[in-house]
């Protein structure tokens, strides 16, 4: 099977991109910092809420690509915790659109089999929001397709503080004494339980940073930073970042098929001598 049986190139670019992918090799998982609504808005000296809906349309095709590649999961950060020091205009703005966009998209989600879940603290959203997203939730509870993930009132750090708490109730509410974590306890407790580790992170818009992003689950993630701000960020660019993460030799602290095995002093020396 060849990547153009999952999806019909529109452009020249997308079938060159689509011809270097193999279908067999695609991450399980990508997850995706959508950065530069706000550059992309000012060069073209709008406001910078057109920027944002410029990046919902960026969003739309990005998720209907990955679900058309049989990706298993997609998760968009499209809200941090730290995003409440926004205007509050701007604050609402970004609520209204994505109340708006669930509105507009959940039928098109479902009649897709996409599952939508959204990851956070519900708590501090407003109202509308919260039963929009239970909704959405609700709708798609039974999807067996893509898993859509929503980053939404999102911080890594807190992820790991609730983690622990939950890990914490847990443990003071059977009366464990001797109860110890290991790493697969700590994974159950996360927002993200039972999906599996990001294996691609891409970042639009060129900082080399993750933002307080999966902090725990992107520990093997290859990262693909690009200079494209995210309004800008189409099918061929994500092609690209699939092409390039296609080309990356991942060994989660191992050695490359190709490296000799032997672990003598002779072999150390030879190392070290080429520096
Ligand atoms: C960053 O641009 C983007 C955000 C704050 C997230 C908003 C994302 C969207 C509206 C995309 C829609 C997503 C969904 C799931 C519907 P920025 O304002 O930080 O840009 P800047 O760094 O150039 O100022």
């Amino acid at each position: 099977m060849s990547a153009r049986d999952l999806l019909k190139p529109a452009t020249r670019e997308e079938a060159r991109l689509l011809d270097e992918l193999d279908p067999a090799r695609l991450p399980r998982h990508i997850a995706i910092i959508m950065d530069g609504n706000g550059r992309w808005a000012q060069r073209r000296h709008l406001p910078r809420v057109a920027g944002h809906r410029a990046g919902v349309h960026a969003a739309r095709t990005v998720i209907e690509t990955c679900a058309r590649l049989k990706i298993p999961a997609l998760t968009l950060y499209a809200f941090s915790v730290e995003n409440w020091r926004r205007p509050k205009a701007e604050v609402d703005f970004l609520m209204r659109l994505l109340r708006e966009y669930l509105r507009k998209e959940l039928p098109v989600i479902h009649r897709n089999n996409i599952r939508l879940l959204v990851i956070g603290r519900p708590q501090q959203l407003p109202r509308e929001v919260r039963e929009d997203v239970a909704m959405a939730m609700r709708t798609t509870a039974a999807n067996t397709g893509m898993q859509l993930v929503v980053a939404l009132n999102y911080g890594g750090r807190t992820e790991l503080v609730d983690a622990f708490n939950a890990i914490l109730d847990h443990v003071r509410h059977n009366g464990m004494d001797t109860f110890r974590v290991d790493e697969q306890t700590i994974a159950q407790h996360l927002y993200t339980a039972g999906l599996p580790d990001p294996d691609l992170l891409i970042r639009t818009s060129g900082e080399m940073r993750v933002s307080n992003f999966l902090l725990w689950q992107i520990a093997y993630a290859e990262i693909y930073v690009t200079d494209t701000l995210w309004p800008d960020f189409n099918r061929a660019r994500l092609l690209e970042a699939l092409v390039d993460f296609q080309k990356r030799e991942r060994r989660y602290g191992g050695l490359s098929p190709s490296e000799p095995r032997e672990f003598s002093e002779q072999a150390l020396v030879g190392r070290r001598t080429r520096g």
